[in-house]
């Protein structure tokens, strides 16, 4: 008899605990989940009760035999799990606010996963994903590590560096484009496809398919037009230049605004910071909005207002991933896994985000060969970035943070980026042992 999954969720406080809970709910004739357990820490405790509960209404209403429990011991919950969700945010929201105010202060883009937020998101984010992941080891060595949280490619790979943990980064990025291509060419989402390599928030579609026929000229074409743009409800698309867009040859991702459209992201985000209107102010008052909907004790749905959230399809990613693997379902999605030669001209050992076949044991990286000359020393480049990110986040090495934030391509000097790094020290300080108490 099959005794059915334990799913542990950290983070289960999250805004976006709906979005999941939905998702196994639809999916639960194929993936019989036993018990979820959502769990957060002692400042989430009351956003956790508030969308635990409604969690607990969601399952109750659909019938199934599934318990949710509701819980601040991670370690009680991690015992002999199955699948361990990570969607957690180090600082709450008040941390994603510092990452985009203190950049866009010093006229640099401010921005939750591109930038120096990007870099300090991934040093509060790094140790604590790394204990977790110490729990496993010894309470459920066995179980898969789904990890959504941002910046999920350098997440994914210093766990594949510095733990024993089998982990999968996923990102709705990938299939949001898909859905995004499907409904510029008015075809159903299980008919197109799509070839993705590059990293997580800097993934190309090399190739566009609808019935396995590949349409990318077409989509391509379409995608020069403003009102076509396919993006995400946290980043501003403008639609691309076409004699830049033909030459590239590939399908840019929502991210890639903040590459090859630079200055404009930025006058936008400095124009936005001036009217008290960064992206974590508008987050956190959608947040405010949804828990008030999420505490009427006769709300059982998951609240169309969710949509908002620059985390569309999340669910529909999350579960069909962790559906594919128990199933051995052998389908193409694109996640975040050791490249492992399938990108041919980036490291073997480095996290890629890459079309995969998913299996049970795991996501299987199809061969993409080299990534075209336009777009290969980008990608290189910012993997390389990653790798001395995730070092300074592992070592606390200011020498090796002031390196990773030179590096990065929004910073326009060392001395811009030794400010930068020391005032977002200072304001981070609590969230950042590593560094505060070398
Ligand atoms: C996109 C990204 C996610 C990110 C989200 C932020 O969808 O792919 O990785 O978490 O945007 O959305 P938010 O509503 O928090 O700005």
């Amino acid at each position: 008899m099959n005794k059915g999954l334990k799913i542990v969720t950290i983070g289960g406080g999250s805004s976006y605990t709906p979005e999941l809970i939905e998702g196994f709910i639809k999916y639960y004739d194929e993936l019989p989940i036993r018990e979820i357990w959502l769990v957060d820490i002692e400042a989430g405790k009351e956003k956790l009760d508030i969308v635990g509960n409604l969690a607990k209404r969601m399952v109750e209403k659909s019938g199934l035999p599934i318990k949710v429990h509701l819980t601040l011991d991670r370690r009680k919950a991690l015992e002999g799990a199955d699948y361990v969700t990570t969607q957690l945010r180090v600082g709450l929201l008040e941390a994603r606010k510092l990452d985009e105010s203190i950049p866009l202060k010093h006229g640099v883009l401010g921005q939750e996963t591109n930038g120096p937020g990007g870099l300090f998101k991934a040093f509060r984010t790094i140790p604590v994903i790394l204990d977790i992941c110490r729990e496993m080891e010894e309470l459920c060595p066995n179980a898969w590590l789904i990890n959504f949280t941002n910046p999920a490619g350098m997440v994914t790979e210093a766990v594949l560096k510095h733990t024993k943990i089998k982990v999968v980064g996923l990102c709705n990025v990938p299939i949001g484009m898909e859905m995004g291509v499907a409904k510029l060419l008015g075809v159903d989402h299980s008919r197109v496809r799509i070839d993705f390599a590059g990293l997580n928030h800097l993934v190309y579609g090399l190739d566009v398919f609808v019935d396995g026929i590949s349409v990318k000229k077409e989509v391509i074409s379409q995608l020069t037009n403003p009102d076509k743009a396919i993006t995400m409800q946290n980043i501003h698309a403008m639609g691309w230049e076409p004699e830049f867009l033909e030459a590239l040859n590939v399908l840019p991702c929502p991210y890639h605004n903040y590459y090859y459209k630079s200055g404009h992201m930025l006058e936008e985000e400095l124009k936005k910071f001036r009217e008290g209107n960064i992206r974590a102010e508008v987050v956190k008052r959608l947040e405010d909005d949804l828990f008030e909907l999420y505490k009427d004790p006769s709300l059982d749905i998951k609240p169309p207002q969710l949509e908002k959230r620059g985390g569309a399809y999340y669910s529909d990613a999350a579960v069909r991933l962790i559906h594919s693997m128990y199933t051995d379902k052998r389908d193409i999605q694109a996640v975040n896994t050791r490249n492992s030669g399938a990108i041919s001209n980036l490291p073997a050992h480095a996290a890629v985000e890459v079309s995969c076949v998913i299996t049970n044991d795991g996501p299987k990286p199809i061969s993409m060969g080299e990534l075209p000359v336009a777009v290969r020393g980008l990608v290189g480049y910012m993997k390389s970035f990653e790798e001395v990110a995730i070092e300074a986040a592992v070592t606390g090495n200011y020498n090796t943070a002031l390196l990773a934030m030179t590096m990065n391509p929004f910073i326009p000097s060392d001395q811009i980026a030794k400010t930068i790094l020391n005032e977002m020290l200072e304001a981070h300080k609590d969230h950042l042992p590593q560094f505060t108490l070398r």
